[in-house]
């Protein structure tokens, strides 16, 4: 390999769910021979296992510990943008020193403003998609006019191209309830503002999964599924060692549940986890529990609440024994990957989704917000798990829980629910391995990559 080729600087949103898959990204380019550097904040740095990939500090102007600090989304946003544009262009200033220069930017779909840094130098860029091409597509026929926010009640359900016909609850809740999240929508619709000044749209999904949305946005943008981005111990190419993103913002006690685990029969265990960002009041998890219990399966249920609220959850399980576990934070993928689990309750953000689909574990799904209404709505429509309802007060009652459990796993339709998530798992694989769909698009992006003199 021309040394001064090929090096690319992965700059994720610090959060859970965006580092995971982006850092995954980086560590599939390293794989495959192509010098790749994370830039993320320096409070982010100490999480990140320095082992799986050079790791760089970019600031967004609250180094003492970001986004918490910040007075609003808007603020925050607004002071990655300037103090995140000079810290870029400083470290790529940097490398332009070393042997191997910086010759493309990957950044997160909610900084717009890297473009511009990438431009200004010259170098490639590519926008990462952490959700699913399906929501990006609605994003971007908002921008193209073709759906005015707000919705009207009259329009439903809204038929797009390459999508099943969709109702109100079946949409991303920033496009549902616009007035609700006006700066994640506003920074959203920016960077669909300027989507094909891009070399690169990559996405972290699967041709075969997404087809239909595929091939309808074929020629509209530069479209690179490439995805799962999750660790290859899951796929058909492991690496080795490769068993976890390499990054994680709390300590999983992983002893502690293995062995708990190992105690129990094959697909016998329901695993709940609602993500990184979400939270549980009280009073749902209280319902959960009751689901749980009433359900009469073993659980595994990761809870990293506020103290009270969890104390409240943890005395209702005193009580059920060896039936459950708490814990407060897990190594996910592992979980879903050991053969005790039969059962993923999840609040389907996309990693989540990814992760079970190609791990072949079926799903309840307890969509929040964001894109994970959608991303459920596509859990129904591959036939890979059930939508669990809420009551009017936004609750998911323990009645419901265990009505959706007892489908996926003992249901009339839990036989095929179990096959289709087996073949999802075998496409996942098949699209990862070589010459699969996402491991070709891969290897076009590197070698266009290698191609450019900088
Ligand atoms: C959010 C959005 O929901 C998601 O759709 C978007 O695309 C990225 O940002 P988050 O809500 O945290 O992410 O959910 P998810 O996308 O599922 O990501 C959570 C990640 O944390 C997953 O990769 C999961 O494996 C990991 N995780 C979660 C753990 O490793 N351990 C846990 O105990 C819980």
């Amino acid at each position: 390999m021309n040394e001064q080729k090929g090096h690319v600087i992965v700059l994720p949103y610090p959060a859970q769910g965006h580092i995971n898959p982006m850092l995954q990204f980086a560590k599939r380019l390293i794989s495959k021979g192509v010098k790749a550097t994370l830039a993320t904040t320096p409070y982010t740095i100490k999480y990140i296992d320095a082992s799986s990939v050079h790791v760089e500090p970019i600031s967004d102007g609250y180094d003492e510990g970001g986004f918490k600090f910040a007075p609003s989304v808007e603020a925050y946003l607004e002071s990655f943008k300037s103090v995140g544009s000079r810290t870029l262009s400083e470290l790529i200033l940097k490398f332009r020193e070393s042997p191997c220069p910086a010759n493309c930017i990957v950044y997160d779909s909610l900084f717009p403003w890297a473009l511009d840094v990438a431009q200004k130098f010259g170098i490639y860029k590519a926008v990462f998609l952490t959700n699913s091409a399906s929501v990006c597509s609605i994003y971007w026929h908002i921008k193209l006019g073709r759906l005015n926010l707000p919705l009207d009640k009259e329009m439903f359900p809204i038929s797009l191209p390459g999508l099943p016909p969709l109702h109100s609850s079946d949409l991303p809740s920033f496009i549902a309830r616009p007035a609700d999240h006006s700066a994640y929508l506003a920074a959203i619709m920016e960077k669909f503002e300027i989507l094909e000044h891009n070399d690169w749209v990559l996405c972290n999904t699967f041709q075969e999964l997404e087809s239909e949305l595929v091939k309808a946005m074929d020629g509209q943008w530069p479209l690179l599924t490439m995805g799962p981005m999750i660790p290859s111990a899951y796929l058909d190419q492991p690496t080795e060692g490769d068993t976890a993103y390499g990054a994680s913002f709390w300590k999983p006690s992983r002893d502690k549940y293995l062995r708990w685990l190992e105690t129990k029969a094959p697909g016998s265990v329901v695993f709940v986890s609602f993500g990184s960002m979400g939270s549980t009041t009280a009073k749902q998890a209280e319902e959960i529990a009751r689901g749980l219990k009433a359900s009469k399966k073993h659980f595994l249920w990761v809870l990293k609440e506020s103290e009270s609220e969890e104390k409240l959850a943890r005395e209702f399980l005193s009580r059920l024994g060896d039936d459950g576990l708490m814990v407060a934070w897990c190594n996910q993928v592992e979980v879903l990957a050991h053969k005790a689990v039969g059962c993923f309750v999840t609040h389907c953000g996309w990693n989540s989704v990814l992760e079970a689909l190609s791990i072949g574990v079926p799903m309840v799904a307890v969509p929040q917000w964001s894109d994970q209404p959608m991303n459920a709505k596509f859990i129904q429509e591959w036939e890979v798990g059930v939508r669990a309802e809420r009551d009017s007060q936004g609750i998911l009652l323990g009645k419901e829980l265990e009505k959706c459990i007892r489908e996926v796993m003992d249901g009339r339709k839990s036989e095929d629910i179990r096959k289709n998530s087996f073949n999802w798992s075998q496409t996942a694989a098949r699209a990862t391995g070589v010459e699969g769909s996402s491991d070709k698009n891969i290897s076009n992006f590197i070698n266009r990559l290698m191609a450019k003199n900088i």
